[in-house]
């Protein structure tokens, strides 16, 4: 039984293993139709979802397995008072594993301690959300054939971030260059800035979109998170500050690469969706391969 909370629960080995089998499952998926028969998901999103929930549930029904749950804290019991411990101690006697979307940060860990099955962080706060990561992962190993020498752009809410947090610590295992293109009031916390540092990897910091755009192998753009703001009128000081569009792509590389967890506002405009660097609907889909991976190695179903 384990549980993975943080892209540092798996090993660069197992982050390797992941991929390899997401790889299978795209080239052979009726190889694992049945590899988690008899086997039941629970998944509890406490925060709406439309990508991880729905490619979890796809995930299990394509690996032969069932799946229960709830889409929102309005439709359990949390609405009448019940605790995250209360709630995965009852779940516990329904499902053979758990994905748990929570908005408060650290609700993934205070689940683990009472999970008796495994227990998958869906996204908490702005924490982490190490299933996407995977999803990131996949895509641009995909596209790029390496983790190495890559130079990364990550733009946008670079503070409430989850997926920017868990993509930084995931290419920590390999050699990247990141360039941190954010607002002052959204830049990439101190913690993961030391968390680069300890290891030696480059990073620069800009506001400005188009500053490191040609340099950019993989542009991964995020959406402001207005529900992460306490104070709306600090989220409208800075809600349109990016908006990326097709006119702005003439210089980069042609082999550059837009990912974006979705969903998206105005900081893609739907122009860019034609152009071939557009990868983002791509990574979705590739949500789902990697969430079958790592359902069928929780599980102990390889
Ligand atoms: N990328 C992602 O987490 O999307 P959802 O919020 O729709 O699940």
């Amino acid at each position: 039984m384990r549980s993975i909370i943080n892209i540092l629960d798996l090993s660069a080995g197992e982050i390797d293993q992941l991929i390899a089998v997401a790889d299978d499952i795209m080239a052979q998926p009726e190889k694992y139709n049945e590899v988690c028969r008899h086997k039941i998901l629970a998944t509890l999103f406490f925060e709406p979802s439309t990508r991880t929930r729905l490619s979890f549930e796809s995930a299990m029904l394509s690996l032969g397995g069932q799946v229960i749950g709830f889409s929102g804290a309005d439709s359990s019991s949390a609405v009448k008072g019940e605790t995250i411990a209360d709630t995965i101690e009852v779940v516990n006697g329904y499902a053979d594993i758990i994905a748990m979307r929570h908005p408060k940060e650290g609700a993934p860990v205070v689940a683990s301690m009472h999970t008796a099955v495994p227990l998958i962080n869906a996204g908490d706060g702005g924490h982490f959300h190490p299933t996407q990561t995977l999803a990131d992962l996949l895509t641009i190993h995909h596209e790029k054939g390496t983790f190495d020498n890559l130079t990364i752009g990550l733009c946008g809410d670079l503070k409430y971030g989850r997926t920017v947090h868990s993509l930084l610590q995931a290419l920590s295992h390999f050699s990247p260059e990141f360039t941190f293109t954010a607002p002052d009031e959204l830049k990439m916390p101190q913690v993961y800035k030391d968390f680069l540092k300890e290891k030696n990897i480059p990073y620069r910091e800009t506001s400005s979109l188009t500053e490191y755009l040609d340099s950019a192998d993989i542009l991964y753009m995020t959406r402001i998170q207005q529900e992460r703001f306490t104070d709306l009128v600090e989220y409208e000081k800075v809600k349109n500050v990016y908006s990326l569009n097709s006119s702005m792509l003439s210089g980069v590389k042609p082999s550059m690469k837009i990912l974006h967890p979705l969903p998206r506002l105005q900081e893609i405009t739907q122009d860019v969706d034609n152009t071939e660097h557009a990868y983002y609907f791509k990574q979705a889909e590739n949500g789902m391969y990697v969430r079958m991976a790592i359902i069928s190695y929780l599980l102990g179903k390889r």
